[in-house]
């Protein structure tokens, strides 16, 4: 079966993770007998905003929406192009547009890598956190008025619908049914933000009716980022709203030892529009340019749109690749620096491909 696949580098180390990405996806095809047709994609970046002056064309969502799945790098450059205007005309755009209403972010402390956190070990860290991905915190609410003035104001609501909460709600609890523990944990913040949150508390109550067999606690947000440091053994499927969900999705990943590892999945359940999957991470101007990016979080947000595509064992094998080579360590394979290696990008990629081609 053959798929369309949009490829979408974007900006910064994007451009430098991708290839690697598609590498993995190739191999994996040639193992499992796949077949994908790439797109490459120029716009979307900060580049193609200073060639023509916004960050996509017009007719984006048709050259986009009949795809089969959108392979995401990263976007923004902050010192060329305003962050909220870059990330606000695209990657945003996709998940509203496409209804990438799930984030789904796995945190797994890999064998060969050391958590900061001390005497952690793989099986210690294991948890997905699931994010709202289209409303909530992030909302075009709101407004600037009285501009320059002492009276200056500045407005940005909070929206949150039945809808949009039980869907996600829904997605997180059928993930827990899927693992051993068959536990979920809901982010929240209803003794401070008192409309809201007391709101989503109470859809998380509602809906736990319907999943008797999965035990259901909440923290607010705050003593939740302790307990991540403190007691990540405690979590297993993590529902957030849209900017909990981003804040604790950079945290579990950093309890993990990196967030070079970090992959993610945009995800329309429905498969009404192409989900997009892409990593944790950002474009890292800090490092770009000198090839050190670690390029497993691509790698790992492709085993995720294999096995979203149906191809479960193409995307466990590269899963199984990814973890074979960090098991090796810094001194038998071109680890990135963030993993304590020497490796380049490519370097890291290459070796990764190959483990996927010899299985
Ligand atoms: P970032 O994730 O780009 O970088 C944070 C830190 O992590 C940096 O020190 C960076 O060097 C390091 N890092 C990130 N990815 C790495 C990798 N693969 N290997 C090794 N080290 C890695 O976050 P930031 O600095 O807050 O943002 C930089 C830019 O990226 C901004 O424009 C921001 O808006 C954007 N951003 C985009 C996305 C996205 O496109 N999904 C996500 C986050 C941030
Ligand atoms: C992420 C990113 C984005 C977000 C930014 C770049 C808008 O941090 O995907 O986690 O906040 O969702
Ligand atoms: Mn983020």
């Amino acid at each position: 079966m053959s798929h369309n696949i949009a490829v979408i580098p974007g900006d910064g180390i994007g451009v430098e993770v991708m290839p690697e990405g598609v590498r993995a996806l190739e191999a994996a095809a040639r193992r499992f007998d796949l077949d994908f047709k790439f797109t490459d994609i120029d716009f979307a970046s900060c580049d193609y905003f200073e060639r023509h002056g916004k960050m996509m064309p017009d007719d984006w969502r048709d050259r986009l929406g009949g795809m089969d799945a959108l392979f995401f790098g990263a976007v923004g450059m902050p010192e060329r192009v305003p962050d909220h205007i870059s990330l606000w005309g695209s990657l945003l755009q996709f998940r509203r547009a496409f209804d990438q209403y799930v984030n789904l972010r796995p945190c797994r402390l890999m064998p060969g890598i050391k958590s900061p956190l001390a005497g952690r070990a793989p099986g210690d860290i294991d948890f997905y956190v699931v994010r709202e991905n289209t409303e909530g915190e992030y909302s075009s609410v709101g407004g600037r008025m009285f501009e320059g003035t002492d009276r200056e104001v500045v407005i940005q609501d909070t929206v949150m619908t039945r809808t949009g909460i039980d869907r996600v709600l829904k997605f997180a609890f059928e993930l827990a049914k899927t693992r051993p523990r068959q536990k979920l944990t809901s982010a929240t913040k209803s003794n401070g933000i008192s409309i809201t949150m007391p709101y989503w508390d109470e859809r998380v109550l509602e809906m736990a009716k319907s999943y008797p067999d999965i035990s259901v606690d909440k923290f607010h947000i705050d003593i939740l980022t302790a307990n991540f440091v403190l007691h990540p053994d405690w979590f297993d499927v993590v529902v957030a709203s849209n900017l909990f969900g981003d804040i604790l999705s950079d945290l579990g990943p950093a309890c993990t030892g990196t967030i070079g590892v970090a992959p993610s999945a945009n995800i329309n359940p429905e498969g009404h529009f192409p989900s997009l999957f892409e990593p944790v991470h950002g474009s890292a101007p800090d490092i770009f340019g000198r090839g050190i990016a670690n390029p497993i979080g691509q790698i790992w947000s492709a085993a995720m749109m294999l096995e979203h595509l149906g191809h479960i064992d193409a995307g466990k094998a590269v899963v199984d690749a990814i973890e074979r080579v960090l098991a090796a360590g810094p001194s038998d394979a071109p680890l990135t620096p963030d993993l304590g290696g020497r490796g380049t990008t490519s370097e890291l990629g290459e070796t990764i491909a190959e483990a996927i081609k010899t299985g």
